[in-house]
């Protein structure tokens, strides 16, 4: 049974259509994370979850309730934004309780609540700490402890960690994962960055142009892009144009105009069809004994730490990247170096154009 329900829903601002029957059911508990191109609606879907915005037609349903034109303070929905709109001058725990603003709580349900959120987010030694004294990890916490003590239905979070430096986004990842376990809270998580995605999220949502164009778990994501945009925009990829040659049990020989190229085998390529083939650089096996391989010459290479990249160049310019384990010394190839490499998965899309 689906917890949150969107049906149809379609939205413009003036004459623009921004979002156009955009449908999805998450279930109880679920961490969702939605990724797409900016000004792809991202944040107006979660607006419109929330009650900021109205929809133009269509419904949501949340625990089986009607909430399409329910208003704001109805919804138990809570939204974090990008900049967490705290107030720097009062403390903590004072910015925490400004979550329950619209509640009729006791004053004793009020400190209970917020002695547990405050224990949920590790703020214990800050409870009467000024908010401008806190680090961003530590804002970060208050923002979501505002929107935890009203025991919302859903979390939404719009690029939430986007403030923080890498090394602490890395850290408030895992606790936010943590606190989204711990509290069973079905989030939808809004984000830019698809290896936080891809980490994070039960499911993730790519959307274009006002539509999901595609949902699924990571790994389907990643390895089962349903077009050229989605493996494009999720992850590194090679995007190679060319005309099957041959089709046989061990490889399958494309055409990019005069340059060949072997890729591994795909039972359903037939021979004279023109296609966009697409290969993630950790599919090129460049220490291989393959009987099968290609020819290039190494024309750079990024030092990644344990990984390096590398883009080697074929006979016809064509640019390849591949992954390569950063190696002891004595065996690294270098720029300008020739080498073998073979193609041991790869997608192909539709005829090239
Ligand atoms: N209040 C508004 N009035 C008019 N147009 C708006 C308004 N808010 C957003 N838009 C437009 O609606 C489209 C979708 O905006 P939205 O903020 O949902 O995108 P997004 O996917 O969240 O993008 P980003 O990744 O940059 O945050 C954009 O073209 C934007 O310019
Ligand atoms: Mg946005």
């Amino acid at each position: 049974m689906s917890y949150l329900k969107i049906e149809n829903v379609s939205k413009y601002y003036g004459d623009d259509l921004v979002l156009e029957n955009v449908s999805m059911s998450i279930k109880k508990g679920s961490f969702v994370s939605i990724l797409g191109p900016s000004g792809c609606g991202k944040t107006t879907l979660l607006k419109i979850i929330s009650g900021i915005e109205k929809v133009y037609k269509g419904k949501i349903y949340l625990k089986n309730n009607e909430i399409t034109n329910m208003p704001i303070y109805k919804r138990n929905v809570a939204l974090v934004f990008q900049n967490y709109a705290l107030f720097p001058h009062l403390s903590v725990k004072e910015n925490i309780l400004y979550g329950l603003k619209n509640k009729k709580n006791t004053k004793e349900e009020k400190e209970n609540l917020l002695e547990e959120i405050i224990s949920i987010v590790k703020l214990k030694d800050f409870v009467n700490r000024k908010v401008n004294e806190l680090s961003g990890g530590q804002r970060q916490r208050v923002a979501l402890g505002r929107a935890l003590i009203i025991k919302p239905d859903l979390l939404l979070l719009d690029e939430s960690l986007n403030a923080l430096d890498r090394e602490l986004r890395i850290k408030m990842q895992s606790e936010l994962k943590e606190i989204q376990k711990k509290t069973n809270i079905t989030t939808i998580f809004i984000t830019h960055d698809q290896e936080e995605a891809l980490k994070l999220s039960d499911e993730i949502m790519v959307m274009r142009d006002g539509a999901i164009v595609q949902r699924g778990t990571p790994k389907d994501i990643y390895e089962q892009p349903k077009d050229l945009f989605v493996a494009k925009f999720i992850g590194e990829i090679n995007v190679l144009g060319g005309m099957v040659k041959s089709v046989k049990e061990d490889f399958c020989e494309i055409d990019m105009g005069g340059q060949r190229l072997f890729i591994n085998p795909h039972k359903n390529l037939k021979v004279g069809q023109a296609h966009t083939f697409a290969v993630r650089p950790e599919k090129i096996n460049i220490w291989n004994k393959e009987k099968v391989y290609n020819e290039g010459v190494i024309e750079d290479i990024t030092y990644k730490g344990n990984m390096e990249m590398c883009s080697v160049i074929l006979q016809n310019a064509t640019k390849v990247k591949l992954m390569m384990q950063n190696m002891d010394d004595s065996d690294k190839i270098k720029k300008g170096d020739k080498i073998k490499f073979a193609i041991t998965d790869s997608m192909f899309f539709g005829k090239e154009k």
